[in-house]
């Protein structure tokens, strides 16, 4: 006779705690960071200070955590993706130092600290941008290869990101919109550039650390390219809706350079529900990884609800 089933304890569902996955994966990423790049004392000690004055003024590391979790999600490890994590880093620290200088946004706070060049120089502040931008290459090249994943792939990856065809077209067009009503399949064009390409970068390389099949990265590809696009269409809402405070940079800078963006172009309503769309659309991508992918989701709807 069949026996009747055991009862069992009620399945409890413990929500997933992102604040200390954050915290966490900010405690390793900075500790790694810190031991990538030469000393403050190492000669000459004033790049060495501005590369590092920037990178821990307190970003917020999400394409680190996003790198790792990518990792965790095609079952690797964060240490297996830590060199990566902290290269992504070193390039989105880079491409903000640049990007708050007199001739792009001329930003005098950022991270809630006066901007690198206010600090240090307008010289210097370029010298460390492309000093962390060359040091990322230097990461990546000591990072976790393997047979499917040799160095030269993970290489290509980033100067793809970030180069003139991807980061750095972005920033071009961004500027070259100002003070322009842009169509919206441009403004689309500059936010693929500047913002998503890098962040897909990231979890594209958190999961090549792990050794992803090829199926395993197209949905990366596709996560890591919508939520990137959220992300740049929150960054143009919170200009216009955050105190500089919250932000820990200039609130408000966008309409007064007359930047493209989407509130200018949509209205903040519309925006908002773009950002939601495209959020979507990445939580569909992680269908793929079997509930591998809760920090990912858990990445994702925080940046669509983040408050800087
Ligand atoms: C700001 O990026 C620049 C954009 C691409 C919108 P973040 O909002 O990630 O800046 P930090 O790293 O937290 O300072
Ligand atoms: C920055 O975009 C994008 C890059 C630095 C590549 P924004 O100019 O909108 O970033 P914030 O608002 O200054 O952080
Ligand atoms: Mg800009
Ligand atoms: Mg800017
Ligand atoms: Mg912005």
């Amino acid at each position: 006779m069949p026996q009747p089933a055991k009862p069992r304890a009620p399945k409890t569902r413990t929500a997933f705690d992102l604040e200390s996955y954050v915290a966490r994966s900010c405690r390793e990423v900075d500790r790694a960071l810190g031991r990538f790049l030469p000393s403050e004392r190492t000669k000459p000690a004033t790049i060495h200070k501005a590369m590092r004055y920037s990178l821990f003024a307190g970003g917020k590391r999400m394409r680190p955590a996003l790198c790792l979790a990518a990792a965790e999600a095609c079952g690797g490890s964060w240490e297996d993706a830590m060199a990566m994590a902290c290269a992504v880093e070193c390039i989105h620290t880079y491409s903000l130092i640049h990007d708050d200088l007199p001739a792009m946004d001329n930003d005098d706070f950022r991270r809630g600290k006066p901007t690198n060049h206010k600090v240090f120089g307008e010289g210097v502040a370029v010298l460390a941008g492309d000093a962390l931008l060359t040091q990322a290459f230097e990461i990546v090249a000591q990072g976790r290869t393997s047979r499917r994943y040799p160095a030269e792939t993970l290489v290509m990856e980033v100067a793809r990101a970030s180069g003139s065809l991807q980061l750095i077209a972005g920033q071009v067009a961004d500027l070259e919109g100002e003070g322009k009503k842009l169509p919206l399949a441009e403004l689309r064009y500059i936010h693929e550039r500047k913002t998503s390409a890098l962040l897909c970068c990231s979890v594209r390389l958190g999961g090549m650390s792990a050794q992803c099949s090829p199926a395993q990265l197209e949905a990366l590809t596709q996560f890591g390219y919508n939520v990137g696009l959220a992300f740049q269409i929150i960054d143009d809402i919170l200009d216009v809706t955050q105190t500089s405070e919250t932000l820990g940079k200039t609130a408000g800078k966008d309409t007064a350079a007359q930047k493209a963006t989407y509130p200018s172009l949509l209205g903040l309503e519309k925006s908002r529900k773009e950002a939601t769309r495209l959020t979507d659309l990445a939580f569909k991508a992680l269908g793929q990884f079997k509930g591998k992918a809760t920090a990912l989701e858990a990445l994702a709807s925080y940046l669509l609800k983040r408050d800087r």
